[in-house]
């Protein structure tokens, strides 16, 4: 079978979407889980863009070893030498150098002639090359370029040394048969095509991206490029795991090997949602709460009788499972650990503790403990950043009557070892607790979202609980869960405000080191 390479590019360009902010903990987190999950190649962030971006990339090429580790650069010395020290000591360094080429873009942002877009694209994969053995080229906006001016450009670059050459879709304005006959053209016209590997990267602005990408790879594109649920600029890139369940399901007529590991795509797509925020929405193809729900009665009747009648997907194949965890309030921390270590979770002793701590008295109210509600707690401890106090939440207590001004009553540990009660009104809980949290902090927010989901099924669920915010001037984006919705509400509220302190914290860090 033909193999496409899998690019992930969650932690840049799904990095990018409004509102997520990921620190550098989480990004490690997602992209061991990427490993796990089989991308070919992770990009891990664009170094040369901010002190986190590059730490970030570091530590990412310091720890993954079965995927290739790649960082975004413009075709500039700078970004190039920056990315070269984020990513020298990774198995297999590789970049990922951009320049637009489309007539728009040429003229309006970078104010360059085609001559001068063609002498810096050379400079920069010639520069790159002296350091990299795998140099990506991308035609920013290349669906929208004229194409002789393409293959020219290609030619050069390749010449100049680059090993992968990526066509993305930026505005995500082609149709599929338009995507596909620009690959089948640039393999036809591109001299030495067959010695590099051409890429495909959609946005899914008019929902074609997974479409788009289908029809690269069925016209010569060896690599596609997107990320976890979908994330990204404004509509998102293509769905890396609806190509990958595509390409298993329909090999009859792809023909295709991705090498993805279809069991761990529930798991990323939860993890990945949980550390950006960003909910599923619940009819998303492969991943979505209901992608696998049958409401109508003749469907429920078609199933009992042979689940073939409606089901090409079962759950299981992308690590959904259906069975509760053996683990129970009885269970002792040698088989929580075990347990935690199965599921790939390496934490200290430390941690490993505070997680068992919170399974006990998870397990006292709850019936019965999923993987889900695992992987909340041991994520959460997995990503504590220890060495900078934060706000802790002690307690918190609501007073709310129909009849009554809901009042909240919240006592927390504040960064410099202070216990402090503080009480305040709003016109429903939820307000109530984050006016009395506001006055705690003594600062202006604004809130600019705030969503609650249940992991998982059951009365008893957890509650997960994001806010997103304004705080010091910054958008920050929150969460965490408990058993009840309003502690977790409290508990993403601080966790907001403490991602803030320990950016802050680790940035004053940076200049002084
Ligand atoms: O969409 C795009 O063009 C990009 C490039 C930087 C590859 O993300
Ligand atoms: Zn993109």
């Amino acid at each position: 079978m033909r193999k496409i390479e899998i690019f992930d590019t969650t932690l840049r360009d799904g990095e990018q979407s409004a509102g997520i902010n990921l620190n550098t903990a989480e990004k490690l987190e997602i992209a061991k889980q990427l490993e796990r999950f089989g991308a070919s190649i992770i990009e891990a962030g664009f170094p040369a863009s901010s002190p986190g971006d590059f730490e970030a990339v570091q530590r990412i090429a310091g720890t993954v070893k079965n995927s290739i580790v790649t960082g975004l650069a413009r075709a500039i010395k700078k970004d190039i030498d920056i990315t070269w020290d984020a990513l020298k000591k990774a198995e297999q360094p590789h970049i990922h150098v951009f320049l637009a080429t489309s007539p728009i873009h040429m003229q309006y942002k970078l104010n360059k002639t085609p001559d001068q877009v063609v002498e810096a694209a050379v400079e920069a994969v010639k520069y790159a090359k002296n350091t990299f053995p795998l140099v990506q080229w991308s035609a920013e906006d290349a669906f929208r370029s004229d194409r002789e001016f393409l293959v020219r450009i290609i030619n050069e670059v390749i010449k100049a040394g680059a090993t992968t050459i990526n066509i993305p879709d930026t505005v995500g304005y082609a149709s599929p048969a338009e995507y596909g006959a620009l690959f089948k053209f640039l393999r036809e016209n591109v001299t030495g095509s067959d010695k590099v590997n051409f890429s495909a990267h959609c946005h899914d602005d008019l929902g074609m991206a997974v479409a788009n990408s289908i029809a690269a790879i069925e016209n010569g594109a060896n690599q596609v490029e997107g990320t976890i649920n979908g994330i990204g600029e404004r509509a998102g890139n293509a769905a890396l795991e609806e190509i990958a369940v595509a390409m298993h399901i329909r090999k009859d007529i792809y023909g295709i090997e991705t090498g993805i590991n279809l069991q761990e795509i529930k798991r990323t797509s939860q993890l990945v949602s949980k550390l950006t925020g960003v909910v599923i929405q619940p009819n998303k193809a492969i991943v979505g709460k209901n992608a696998f729900a049958h409401e109508s009665g003749i469907h429920q009747d078609g199933m009992l009788k042979n689940p073939e009648t409606y089901e090409i997907i079962t759950p299981a194949l992308i690590g959904e499972s259906a069975v509760p965890l053996v683990l129970g309030k009885h269970s002792g921390r040698h088989a929580f650990k075990d347990r935690a270590e199965t599921m790939g979770f390496d934490l200290s002793d430390d941690k490993i503790n505070r997680a068992f701590a919170e399974f006990k008295k998870l397990a006292d109210r709850k019936k019965e403990i999923t993987e889900e509600d695992l992987l909340t707690l041991l994520t959460d401890q997995q990503i504590q950043h220890e060495e900078i106090p934060v706000y802790e939440l002690k307690s918190v207590q609501v007073q709310y009557g129909t009849e009554n001004i809901p009042t909240a009553t919240v006592q927390v540990i504040q960064p410099d070892g202070e216990e402090v009660t503080v009480a305040s009104t709003g016109s429903g809980s939820v307000e109530a607790i984050f006016n009395t949290l506001e006055l705690l902090i003594n600062s202006k927010v604004e809130i600019l979202d705030y969503r609650v989901t249940s992991v998982g099924k059951g009365r008893d669920a957890l509650g997960e609980a994001v806010v997103n915010l304004t705080y010091n001037d910054q958008k920050v984006t929150g969460r965490d869960a408990a058993q009840d919705v309003l502690e977790a509400s409290a508990k993403a509220y601080l966790n907001t405000i403490n991602r803030q302190i320990i950016q802050s914290s680790l940035r004053v860090k940076e200049l002084i080191s």
